[in-house]
């Protein structure tokens, strides 16, 4: 039975944040009482819905996108829910208190969020500590960042740090330089600096017995000529793949007026009005990898609110794909009729 439309009308009634810190203490209480876990799981398993990529098998196609749990406080919990990979983070060198509050929103009218939480993390060594408690052999993708206050020139040290520290406790790792709410951070995109940070870590991986797989996660606000760029980046430093995209700076398409919009203030708008033009990208970098020969993976993330978006976003071109929004929306339900729709397809 789906019990979130019921918790949601509780959830709905919080602040936002408290609402995300309310279900993250739940869901970890939850976690210490199996029985109770397993009423609210939405756990499909199946060979079918496994999916072999840089080396790692994941068990099913859908996970969670980075910023929900940023410490790595309920891996455990989500993989028991259902997803087949948990996204941590952003993580930061230094913890760091974020933006001030308020900070998170829900547009309701159009199923839709704007954040500007501004990594609000423990920091890279506290976070080891969390990855390493965790009991379950759950996939986790380690999303990392730069602290605020370190110039952009500076960043690349913050990434090498970020990558060491928490090297031996992530199965993949994602070059967060897409948020818009750390200042000047998305200028991290172009190709020298990108290019700078990616070599660096894989000068790191090429020192390790074992290489860890790195993607790039990407803003959905990049132009067409942007993203060539950043495609010939990956190529050139031989990364794994792209996240595409992060959350948006554009306000097109909302239901609320010019007032209404602007009282949100500065953020990422993520969920439903995000979904179109991130699936454009997915596929734009798809067409783009078949014309220059080059195969990398890549992870589809924004606005997937249902079965069909979901689909929407494998037929562009994505591998694997993670939701946030959707979570807060239509609950664990999400990842089940995602992964049943697809074992059924898979089942002809
Ligand atoms: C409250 C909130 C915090 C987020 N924090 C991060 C973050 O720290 N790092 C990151 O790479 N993405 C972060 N994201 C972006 C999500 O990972 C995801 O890419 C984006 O929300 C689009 O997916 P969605 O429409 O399913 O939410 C955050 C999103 C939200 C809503």
């Amino acid at each position: 039975m789906n019990l979130y439309p019921l918790i949601r009308l509780l959830l709905f009634k919080l602040d936002p944040e408290e609402a995300h810190h309310f279900t993250l203490h739940n869901l970890q209480l939850a976690g210490r009482t199996p029985t109770l876990l397993s009423i609210i799981s939405a756990k499909v398993e199946h060979r079918l819905l496994h999916r072999q990529l840089f080396g790692i098998d994941f068990p099913n196609p859908v996970g969670l996108a980075a910023g929900l749990d940023k410490n790595g406080d309920v891996i455990d919990e989500m993989g028991a829910l259902g997803f087949g990979f948990v996204e941590v983070g952003t993580i930061t060198p230094k913890p760091q208190p974020g933006s001030s509050r308020p900070r998170l929103f829900r547009l309701l009218k159009d199923t839709a969020l704007i954040n500007r939480m501004g990594f609000n993390n423990v920091g890279a060594e506290v976070a080891a500590e969390k990855l390493k408690r965790r009991k379950s052999a759950v996939i986790v993708g380690v999303n990392i960042g730069k602290n605020k206050e370190t110039a952009n020139e500076d960043a690349v040290r913050d990434y090498e740090f970020c990558f060491k520290t928490l090297f031996d406790h992530g199965h993949y790792f994602v070059v967060n330089v897409s948020s818009p709410n750390t200042p000047d951070l998305r200028a991290l995109q172009g190709k020298e600096s990108l290019t700078g940070i990616l070599n660096a870590l894989q000068d790191i991986n090429q020192s390790k017995a074992n290489p860890k797989p790195i993607l790039l996660k990407i803003a959905p606000d990049l132009t067409n000529q942007q993203i060539d760029d950043v495609i010939s980046v990956v190529v050139q430093t031989k990364i794994q793949g792209i996240v595409a995209t992060n959350t948006t700076v554009s306000r097109e398409g909302l239901s609320y007026s010019a007032l209404e919009v602007e009282k949100f203030g500065a953020g990422g708008l993520s969920g439903t009005p995000l979904a179109m033009r991130s699936t454009e990208v997915v596929s734009y970098i798809k067409s783009k990898m078949a014309a220059n020969n080059a195969s990398f993976n890549i992870i589809g993330s924004g606005g997937v609110m249902s079965v069909q978006d979901a689909t929407d976003k494998f037929t562009a071109g994505a591998d694997l794909i993670q939701l946030y929004t959707g979570l807060v929306y239509e609950g664990p339900q999400l990842i089940k009729d995602i992964n049943m729709n697809l074992l059924k397809q898979a089942k002809g």
